[in-house]
């Protein structure tokens, strides 16, 4: 056996992960350029010190309050309300889906998404043992509602990954498709991924809403994003309780560390504060786009705090010259596109005039 005894079909892969490089203007991981307030560091820092005092004890295994918490969070997406019994939360959204799929995937079973879609999704059913299937998006990187039921029909997936808004092309889904798909999975799971449901442009409703008709239907969100938690790792869900209640099985005793949970809760108590820059960070990606298609690029409509943008002949050496610049991107997503994350205005204009540049050299 070579050494050391690495899973055959694990052996050479990379780990995934973007580079994280120190250079003056990130926006390649759709982090939220803006940081807590002195009044919530505070916050956070006084409810850690206070879960220190008992970290000699393991937390609440069912992070009760937590549940409670975001629940209420949740409760404004959604006219019918969620009760603390249909949240589940583990460390980051990553860690959610995972759990889906170590719990409703697994050996003899498959998980559906539709590419060009986030590349953690073949991850899971990877480690899972879980056969993968991927769909293809529409030109113009929305589902295909025909093709898409039909290869839900013909695949019969018991996990299908749906994300909305999708990373990395921002695209949100229309809740008919949600719940089309919803009646064409049966009893498998729809996952809609909602990692940056909070950045969804005017009149574009959340999947919560349509969680009182289907019961196969699952809503996931981070605190990662909007919520400028990157740091927290902090992800949830929302659906029946019995599915919260079937991934007690595959969790590990204590998953939730009793930082976490306090430093999470600490944060929801600011969240009027954390998601005040929501709407500033929307302005500025419509202001993005805009400048984008008045340069002549294409660009696909964004539901996110990211933009798809291209089409290049190189776009290595577009995102090399954008980095020799000291702006970092993200070379993801079909090939000629990049992906660039909305950050502050100083930002935006150091990442418009680093373009402007490139773009000048080049021609
Ligand atoms: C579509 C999508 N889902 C989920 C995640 C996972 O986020 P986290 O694990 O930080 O909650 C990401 C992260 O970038 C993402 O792009």
């Amino acid at each position: 056996m070579t050494w050391p005894p690495l899973r055959e079909e694990l052996r050479g892969i990379e780990p995934y992960g973007a580079p994280q490089l120190d250079v003056p203007v990130q926006l390649n991981v759709n982090e939220n350029p803006y940081g807590p307030s002195p009044a919530c560091v505070a916050d956070i820092a006084t409810s850690a010190a206070e879960a220190a005092v008992t970290l000699n004890r393991y937390p609440d295994r069912e992070f009760v309050a937590l549940r409670q918490s975001l629940a209420w969070y949740l409760s404004r997406d959604t006219p019918a309300g969620i009760v603390p019994e249909q949240v589940w939360a583990a460390n980051g959204s990553n860690e959610v889906m995972l759990q889906l799929l170590q719990a409703f995937g697994g050996p003899g079973r498959t998980a559906v998404s539709f590419a060009p879609t986030y590349s953690m999704y073949p991850e899971y059913a990877r480690d899972t043992n879980t056969r993968w299937v991927a769909g293809r998006r529409a030109d113009d990187f929305s589902l295909d509602l025909d093709a898409a039921r039909d290869l839900v029909k013909t695949e019969q997936p018991s996990v299908i990954l749906l994300p909305s808004p999708n990373n990395p092309t921002g695209t949100a889904l229309p809740p008919e498709a949600v719940g089309e798909l919803c009646e064409a999975a049966g009893d498998g799971l729809v996952v809609v991924d909602e990692a940056y449901g909070e950045f969804r442009r005017e009149g574009v409703p959340s999947a919560l809403e349509l969680l009182p008709s289907y019961r196969n239907l699952v809503v996931t969100r981070t605190m990662s994003k909007a919520f400028a938690g990157a740091g927290l790792r902090l992800g949830y869900l929302a659906a029946a309780p019995e599915i919260c209640d079937a991934i007690r099985v595959v969790r590990l005793p204590y998953h939730l560390s009793a930082v976490t949970q306090a430093v999470a809760l600490a944060a929801l108590r600011h969240a009027p504060e954390l998601l005040g820059k929501v709407d500033e960070l929307r302005a500025e990606r419509d202001a993005l786009v805009t400048w984008l298609r008045a340069e002549g690029y294409d660009v696909a409509d964004s539901d996110a705090n990211f933009v798809l943008f291209g089409r290049f002949a190189d776009r290595h050496a577009v995102w090399q010259g954008l980095l020799d610049r000291g702006v970092l991107i993200r070379e993801t997503g079909p090939d000629g596109w990049l992906r660039v994350s909305v950050g502050t205005p100083d930002e935006m204009a150091a990442f418009r005039a680093a373009l402007s540049d490139v773009n000048g050299e080049r021609a």
